[in-house]
């Protein structure tokens, strides 16, 4: 999984495509390369292990009028400078660059080293181009259409030959493809995502699975499997935002931590009466019989929180389900189902296939993202904006607690529809970007803290009710920051087997937030105490118990139950980000993760 990018026209290629490349990065940065095609009529080709910053320190390539560049995830083969994109045939005349997997690339190797083809790479994209130089016979749309058909699996290609200078070959299967001509049409820019389409006006056209594109300088041709030409539209494009800033903060991740105040205000602004929800009705809504979020990672956490929310204010049977899993259970959808896919990025494969399992069921389907233009939206009955603003850092956080504004939004809207007004909660949540502010001015704390807590190599979260999602979200953030084994429990399953592992050196933070259960945590604690575990509790103002139990203890502002996971997130956000610090990881972009995860 990874970022393709592509350009034709009369600016340099390689600039477009580095630029390109730069706003692709969120989706893998384990190594970057860049292919075009030289004025001797060559291919030209670097690319490097590591981030940009490596390939641009490594570049020694003159001007190009024609490039293809990618940006990796790994995923079949090692983080290495061979396995990095473009991948070139064995006479090095074709050069490729791929998003996505090929699930049947072992036995197509295996019969293109039968006729002696030899292979450079671990990757399953090597298979590709070799397929396609085995079938060229002059027509590159053609081979590259003759190799699609011997293809299994979800991918998107870009692919240019030394013989066709003046065009790129695209195609996709269930992988997101825009292809942009600009005003004037001099040039042509092809792009996994067309929120990298720099500075002019575009009119982009959005390559759906099975379609194959010839783009030339400043004019597109669409083809079916059988290379019958296709009529599409476009849509306009004006991308003018300009890239995001640190602002002075150390890392985008604290920036975007210290955002959520304005962030969550923006997600609550004008909807708290009414959401507008374009392709879905009340009517619609309001004859639903259940609600299924999903959703992956951190997206999933505020999916789950959205259950409980909907269960409690809207008297609705909801469910959350992590979207790698939806496919493969035997769902009870119906057109009677709700279906919820909330994603920061909307481009995230394992929450797309879910809606397309949804669809062809026949549920409507809702989508919670971020990102404009982005596919989910594209395939969604109706929408909501988080309105957050880019969220660089690998790292989700302000997306998390705008999600979680959205979700109870949502709660909000659907008890009023169904008659049972939640005002309180709609009272309550309009003090949330206050109450936030307040827990930011702990930072000082919760980095001393942080340092006490750095050496462990283990971590527990516990937490009942709204505060269990909560401490799976915290065990996320640690875990995929500062690289510490961290769990998330609710804090009454720790005696089913997990307090085994605890000792003087696995520390427990309690969630402690939920006054419902006050009493059953308390005792959870003196549980976690006995076993010699170090305790850090987060606790509301007024929960003066837990201070006689904890080593340690974080002070935040009381809220209602269903709104303390905004409270607890931001402070475990802040003892995940101070811990990477204290242990010296690179914070931004974690090792082996991507901020959208593109394959399934
Ligand atoms: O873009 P999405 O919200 O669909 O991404 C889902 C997950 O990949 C994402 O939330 C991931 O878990 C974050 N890196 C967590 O911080």
């Amino acid at each position: 999984m990874c970022g393709i990018f592509g350009y034709l026209g009369q600016q340099d290629a390689l600039t477009l495509c580095l630029q390109g490349l730069e706003r692709l990065e969120y989706r893998g940065y384990d190594s970057t390369g860049v292919a075009g095609i030289t004025s001797k009529g060559k291919i030209a080709l670097c690319k490097e292990a590591g981030k940009l910053s490596e390939l641009k320190k490594k570049l020694k390539l003159k001007k190009l009028e024609i490039a293809i560049a990618h940006t990796r995830w790994a995923t079949h083969g090692k983080v290495t400078t061979v396995n990095a994109h473009p991948h070139l045939d064995t006479a090095k005349n074709i050069a490729l660059v791929h998003n996505g997997i090929i699930e049947n690339y072992i036995p197509l190797r295996d019969q293109l080293k039968k006729k002696g083809i030899p292979f450079l790479s671990e990757t399953d994209s090597e298979v590709i181009v070799q397929l396609i130089a085995d079938s060229y016979e002059g027509d590159l749309l053609k081979a590259v259409c003759q190799t699609l058909h011997l293809l299994k699996g979800a991918f998107a290609i870009a692919v240019i030959h030394s013989d066709h200078p003046d065009e790129i070959i695209a195609a996709s299967r269930e992988c997101p493809l825009s292809i942009g001509v600009a005003d004037g049409a001099t040039e042509t820019i092809i792009s996994s995502d067309p929120n990298a389409f720099l500075g002019a006006n575009w009119n982009v056209l959005f390559l759906r699975s099975g379609e194959i594109a010839r783009a030339k300088k400043g004019s597109v041709e669409i083809f079916d499997l059988d290379l019958k030409p296709l009529q599409k539209k476009t849509e306009r494009m004006i991308n003018d935002t300009p890239p995001p800033s640190k602002e002075g903060f150390p890392h985008f991740m604290l920036k975007e931590i210290f955002e959520q105040p304005s962030t969550i205000q923006k997600a609550l602004f004008g909807r708290e009466h009414a959401l507008e929800l374009k392709g879905l009705s009340d009517e619609d809504l309001k004859n639903k019989s259940q609600v299924w979020f999903i959703g992956c990672g951190t997206s999933y956490h505020a999916g789950l929180l959205g259950s409980m929310l909907l269960e409690e204010f809207a008297h609705i049977p909801s469910h959350a389900e992590i979207a790698s899993e939806v496919r493969y259970r035997v769902p009870i959808f119906s057109k009677d189902t709700l279906v919820v896919a909330i994603s920061q990025s909307g481009e995230t494969a394992d929450t797309l296939s879910a809606v397309r399992e949804a669809k062809a069921h026949g549920c409507q389907v809702l989508g919670i993202c971020n990102v404009t233009n982005s596919t989910l939206t594209r395939e969604v009955d109706g929408a909501i904006f988080l309105k957050a603003g880019p969220e660089v850092s690998v790292c989700s956080t302000k997306a998390f607690t705008s999600q979680l504004t959205v979700v109870t939004l949502l709660a909000i809207y659907l008890a009023r529809l169904r008659g049972n007004p939640a005002e309180p909660l709609l009272a309550a949540l309009k003090k949330i970007p206050e109450q936030v502010a307040e827990v930011l001015k702990l930072a000082p704390q919760i980095e001393q803290i942080a340092k006490k807590y750095s050496s462990y190599n283990n971590f527990f979260f516990m937490g009942r009710r709204y505060m269990w999602p909560t401490c799976l979200e915290a065990a996320l953030k640690l875990k995929e920051i500062s690289y510490v084994n961290a769990g998330g429990y609710p804090a009454g399953e720790l005696k089913h087997g997990p307090i085994a592992l605890l000792d003087a050196h696995f520390p427990v933070a309690a969630f402690c937030a939920n006054g419902q259960t006050r009493d059953k945590i308390l005792s959870n604690l003196m549980e976690v105490k006995a076993r010699g575990a170090p305790v850090l509790a987060f606790a509301p103002a007024d929960f003066y118990e837990v201070e006689a139990i904890a080593d340690h203890t974080i002070w935040l502002p009381a809220v209602i139950d269903p709104l303390a996971p905004f409270i607890s997130t931001v402070a475990g956000q802040l003892l995940a980000y101070f811990i990477a610090k204290q242990k010296g990881c690179n914070i931004d972009q974690p090792r082996n993760l991507a901020k959208s995860v593109t394959v399934e």
